[in-house]
């Protein structure tokens, strides 16, 4: 939390009534970028680097409510946007396939967590935000999450209780001195889950409390299986020599209950990008393998996508020459966009399936036509 109450990277920031899911890509150079225009790369490097400005724009109005952004930057986009050195960590969400059920993933270049209790000023911070990025981006997926009762998911249980608090919030949830370059930066790995909420409801409350490992009503722990299958809350637990490996998740539940969508959008920061990884594999695979988390039995993932949070200061010096940055380093690559010159490598091309204009596996991602023009 800054001392406006309203800010960017906010990665620590608290919990708000109302957030939207952002997730973009990167237009191709070509798109724009011609008769001496901005390339597609230097108009999101400028509207990252004004972010705070934009933030402070919608944030100021109501300092009450939390206004937040906090921008993620995916491994295909990174060396065009920000410079070939790269967080230690960083590279394309990892698919995990299990008997069941798969953690597939979706292309998605940029994120964008805007967040405040008020719902109006997430949709004014993102309408402004897509004007700006104008035909630089398309829209790959976006939700609208609201907080649901006493912070629970659809399926009827308080989620995001075992967060870290204090100087552990901190701690689990920011790069250290272990990558001097992107400390005070995160990983972040976003899914988009839907429920079949009916064959949910027709589990009885201790069932339900059996996979979650938590009781419904008031919240509390259940002790973990000694063996054979594992709840929820102890396959996501990541524990080794060093201790357990919390992260920091602000999970939203997203619906439109006319079109029979009901969602929980996960969105989990972490100082490691292996600890959001290993919780993946023990619900997806299981532990021990075959035996998955029962959650996903009524939980389809229908994205995956890994993005690194640069710190606010990282973030706000993208604009700068390359010299003055040494995180961002190095020179342009020979063959580089010549256009561009703090650019170090061009975008490169979209794989066959991640394809940003290409139609939308699921009808709620297709809103690319939200935008406003280029100016
Ligand atoms: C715990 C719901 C997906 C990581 C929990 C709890 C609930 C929950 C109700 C217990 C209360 C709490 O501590 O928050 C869900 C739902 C999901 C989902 C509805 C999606 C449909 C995930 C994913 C991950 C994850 C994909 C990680 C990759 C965790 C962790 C905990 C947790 C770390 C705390 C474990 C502990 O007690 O230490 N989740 N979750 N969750 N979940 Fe999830």
């Amino acid at each position: 939390m800054t001392d406006t109450g309203y800010g960017t990277q906010m990665v620590e920031g608290p919990l708000t009534k109302s957030a939207i899911f952002l997730v973009l890509n990167v237009a191709a150079t070509g798109a724009s970028g011609e008769g001496g225009s901005a390339t597609p790369v230097e108009s999101v490097r400028s509207v990252l680097a004004d972010l705070e400005d934009l933030v402070k724009t919608v944030g100021f109005r109501d300092p009450r409510t939390a206004v937040s952004c906090t921008v993620g930057i995916g491994d295909r986009v990174w060396g065009s946007l920000v410079g070939p050195a790269k967080p230690a960590e960083l590279h394309p969400f990892r698919e995990f396939a299990g008997d069941r059920h798969t953690a597939i993933a979706t292309p998605g270049d940029l994120l964008f967590h805007i967040r405040s209790d008020r719902e109006d000023l997430c949709f004014e911070l993102e309408r402004l935000l897509l004007d700006a990025l104008g035909a630089a981006v398309t829209v790959a997926d976006e939700v609208s999450g609201f907080r649901y009762f006493d912070t629970r998911d659809l399926l009827g249980f308080v989620d995001g209780t075992a967060n870290p608090i204090g100087p552990d919030l901190p701690e689990s949830a920011l790069v250290g001195d272990e990558d001097p370059s992107f400390s005070g930066g995160s990983y972040a790995v976003v899914q988009k889950y839907l429920h079949p909420l009916a064959d949910w409801q027709r589990l009885t409350t201790s069932e339900q409390e059996a996979i979650m490992g938590r009781t419904k009503a008031d919240n509390v722990e259940l002790d973990d299986a000694e063996s054979g299958q594992k709840s929820h809350k102890t396959l996501a637990t990541i524990e080794d020599e060093a201790g357990e490996h919390d992260i920091v998740r602000d999970n939203m539940p997203f619906a439109r209950p006319g079109s029979g969508e009901f969602g929980t959008y996960f969105i989990g920061y972490s100082r490691h990008l292996w600890v959001i990884e290993r919780m993946l594999e023990r619900m997806f695979i299981g532990d021990p393998p075959g035996l998955h988390d029962r959650l996903l039995d009524f939980s389809t993932a229908m994205t995956g996508t890994t993005f690194f949070v640069p710190s606010a200061e990282l973030l706000g010096s993208l604009d700068d020459e390359p010299a003055d940055e040494p995180a961002r380093g190095g020179d342009p690559a020979p063959g580089g966009d010549p256009g561009v010159s703090p650019t170090p490598e061009p975008v490169p091309a979209q794989e066959p399936t991640a394809d940003p204009g290409a139609a939308p596996a699921d009808a709620s991602l297709g809103i690319g036509s939200l935008r406003n023009p280029p100016h």
